[in-house]
């Protein structure tokens, strides 16, 4: 057999953790590198042995390969939660002194801009890795996570743990092998997480380093009964010092014993930034006390126990050289600003929306001045404020964001010319408040819009915007009920279009061939009217064809077509106008619709839905307007009241929810945050059950 044969027989223990390592590495050459070292005999030898010796090994139950990084999803345990952010001193001192509950030690780690991983070791195998994804479920990308160096497969203890950390790309390799492939190492971490096969402009997940930042340990209810007991620290620098015994590289960090010397941390870090190895974008401060961490507890959004302190945007400086016109899905004819290229926050930027007329007006912009770029963190580049007329100084020495040098000239300093017609289709436009809007639905640009739309909202995989083009280019679709048309001739007709992706394609259409109403009024894509609003308004009207009257009593200035809407709750009059306008406009195009596919009745109020009989009160911010919130939950079935009573059944608590959650906890009443919510309705358990050795 190659290599050497391992400890004794003599020595059982050992010989068991070597045969076990044996396999867990030359399962990984075979089945996921396809690189066997060892001939199928040899293999079998160490497996029967291990069988012999240790019957219950978790290794003889870890077979096959790891399924391909992005094609399944995995529940996370603990949920991955973001962060909250600040910006100076102040926050930092509040944060401390305030918010902590008195706590007197606080760790500082770098905020690193990679990509967030969690590890799950199972009696200290690495079993399974995933991505963050929306914090409650993210994607299964175990056999990339096993190529990072220093990831370990084993932790040297049977420990049951999910570790998390960031993935990231160091600089210096960043600079010698991906430079030319990806503006910044961040995106090449999270492509190199998830890419099935290695792949031409991705990088390889053997390029990335893991940095911890947090283990969590499954209760004894759920961890493996062989498992050792996980650690009892006091502190969470404790717990980093073990992580980092068991052979996993946690990101440096510091322990403060005040806000003074967490602001003291700060510029620290931002003197070293640029030396640091990888990439980072601020400061995470942390109460070191877990008990303390554990009375402090979560919401739907971050832990109230860490802060990230953010370094100061990226801000530069370019040059407007001209103006360019877009007509989006609901007709809103948008400015988008052409900029002589300029590096910000890692990325060289040549355009930047500038939203709609009355900025243009707010920001007194004039083609050919000089204007500042502002990036903060993961958002859009945008145009801050003008900084009067640029020079042809400020064009000099600037260069694309593919290496060729920028040949531009300086622009005659000129007033943008506010479009008379639409940029698109040449047809009348209408200035609406801030607003430049073109009226014509047969607009191609609306079309090919509302196009990917419906395609969106109705989930079809594989009509995207390029083929939404190419549909309208070709004549095939110029309108939404055109799809339904469509046959496998012209479909495989069209350039770049192999016959598989055709049949796909008109699979996707036809199981959508049978609509709901709400699914339906949601597809249209109306300005105002998302899944929510649609789905109320469809639950009150039930069918097409009462729509249909009702428009029409609404055109003829009949007030009960407005009444029925507004004794809608979350409904007011400005929705249920905008609601019946934008179906009056849409008159033509919701009858060519309604003779190519079937729209069903809706369902009336879910007598028996999930959330049937019990009764919800929202408070405090939180990630989803609050309205859209309470709509699910009448779409569910759930009653909404406003004020919390002994007779409540859930208080639904956002952000500093205040008096109504001190109240409900006088109460006892049972108080969930978004993603309790979630879970009550089930939504988080439609999909698949992870994929876990054992059940939890
Ligand atoms: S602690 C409950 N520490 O920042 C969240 N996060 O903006 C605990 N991140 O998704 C996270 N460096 O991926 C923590 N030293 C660090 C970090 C860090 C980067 C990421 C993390 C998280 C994101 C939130």
């Amino acid at each position: 057999m190659a290599g050497d044969a391992g400890p004794d027989v003599a020595d059982e223990a050992a010989r068991i953790a070597w045969l076990s390592d044996q396999i867990s590495h030359h399962s990984h050459l075979y089945y996921n590198l396809a690189a066997p070292e060892l001939s199928d005999i040899e293999f079998d030898t160490l497996w029967d042995e291990l069988k012999a010796l240790d019957p219950s090994n978790l290794q003889l139950s870890i077979v096959g390969a790891d399924v391909d990084p992005g094609s399944e999803k995995v529940v996370h345990l603990f949920p991955m939660r973001s962060l909250d952010k600040a910006t100076s001193d102040e926050e930092i001192q509040h944060f401390a002194i305030e918010t902590a509950l008195g706590a007197e030690q606080f760790l500082s780690q770098p905020k690193l801009d990679g990509s967030a991983l969690s590890l799950e070791y199972r009696l200290g195998r690495l079993v399974r890795a995933a991505t963050r994804g929306n914090g409650d479920r993210g994607e299964d990308v175990t056999r990339n996570a096993r190529r990072i160096q220093n990831v370990p497969e084993n932790l040297g203890i049977e420990v049951d743990a999910h570790i998390r950390g960031e993935v990231v790309m160091s600089l210096s390799t960043f600079e010698e092998k991906y430079r030319e492939v990806s503006p910044n190492p961040r995106n090449l971490a999270a492509g190199a997480l998830r890419q099935k096969n290695l792949e031409a402009g991705k990088a390889d997940a053997a390029d990335l380093v893991f940095q911890a930042y947090d283990v969590r340990f499954p209760s004894k209810e759920v961890r493996h009964p062989n498992a050792v007991e996980p650690p009892h620290e006091e502190n969470d620098s404790m717990l980093l010092e073990w992580l980092q015994k068991t052979g996993i590289e946690v990101a440096p960090w510091e322990v403060h014993d005040g806000a003074e010397s967490m602001c003291t941390s700060t510029l620290d870090w931002s003197a070293k930034r640029e030396s640091h190895r990888f990439e980072i974008d601020g400061v995470v401060f942390k109460v070191d006390d877990l008990r303390k961490r554990q009375l402090l507890g979560m919401t739907a959004h971050h832990p109230r126990w860490a802060l990230a302190w953010k370094f100061p945007p990226d801000i530069a400086e370019t040059v407007l050289l001209g103006i360019d016109w877009q007509t989006g899905r609901t007709g809103v004819i948008t400015p988008v600003a052409r900029l002589a290229p300029q590096m910000v926050g890692g990325v060289t930027v040549e355009n930047a929306t500038l939203h709609n007329v009355g900025e243009l007006e707010r920001l007194s912009i004039k083609i050919g001045d000089k204007v500042r770029l502002v990036r903060r963190g993961d958002v859009i580049p945008k145009v801050e404020a003008v900084m009067g007329k640029a020079t042809k100084k400020d064009l000099q020495d600037r260069i694309h964001a593919d290496g060729t040098p920028f040949t531009g000239v300086l622009p005659p300093s000129s007033v943008p010319d506010i479009p008379q017609t639409c940029p698109d289709c040449q047809g009348p436009v209408e200035l609406d408040g801030a607003f430049l809007r073109c009226n014509d639905l047969s607009c191609t640009a609306r079309t090919v819009r509302s196009l990917i739309y419906w395609c969106q909202a109705l989930e079809m995989d594989g009509i995207g915007e390029k083929l939404a083009e190419q549909l309208d280019d070709s004549g095939l679709v110029r309108s939404i009920p055109d799809l339904y048309s469509l046959t496998m001739e012209q479909l495989s007709g069209l350039d770049r279009m192999a016959e598989k992706s055709a049949s796909n394609v008109l699979s996707e259409i036809s199981a959508t061939r049978s609509l709901s109403l709400s699914r339906f009024l949601h597809a249209l894509g109306m300005p105002g009217i998302g899944p929510e609003l649609a789905a109320s308004l469809s639950q009150e009207i039930g069918t097409l064809k009462e729509l249909l009257t009702l428009v029409k009593q609404w055109s003829d200035g009949d007030e009960s077509a407005l009444n029925r809407l507004v004794s809608i709750d979350g409904v007011g009059a400005k929705v249920a106008e905008q609601f019946y306008g934008g179906l009056s406009i849409r008159s033509e195009l919701v009858d060519d619709l309604s003779k190519a596919i079937e729209i069903t009745t809706e369902g009336t109020a879910p007598v028996g839905g999930v959330l049937a009989g019990k009764s919800f009160c929202v408070t405090g911010s939180l990630s989803r307007g609050r309205k859209e919130i309470q709509l699910s939950i009448k779409a569910a079935g759930g009653k909404i009241v406003t004020s919390v009573s002994g007779n409540l059944d859930y208080l639904i608590a956002g952000e500093n929810a205040g008096s109504k959650l001190s109240k409900a906890q006088s109460l006892g009443v049972e108080v969930l945050d978004e993603s309790g919510l979630e879970k009550l309705m089930g939504s988080s358990t439609s999909d698949a059950p992870p994929r876990t050795l054992f059940d939890y």
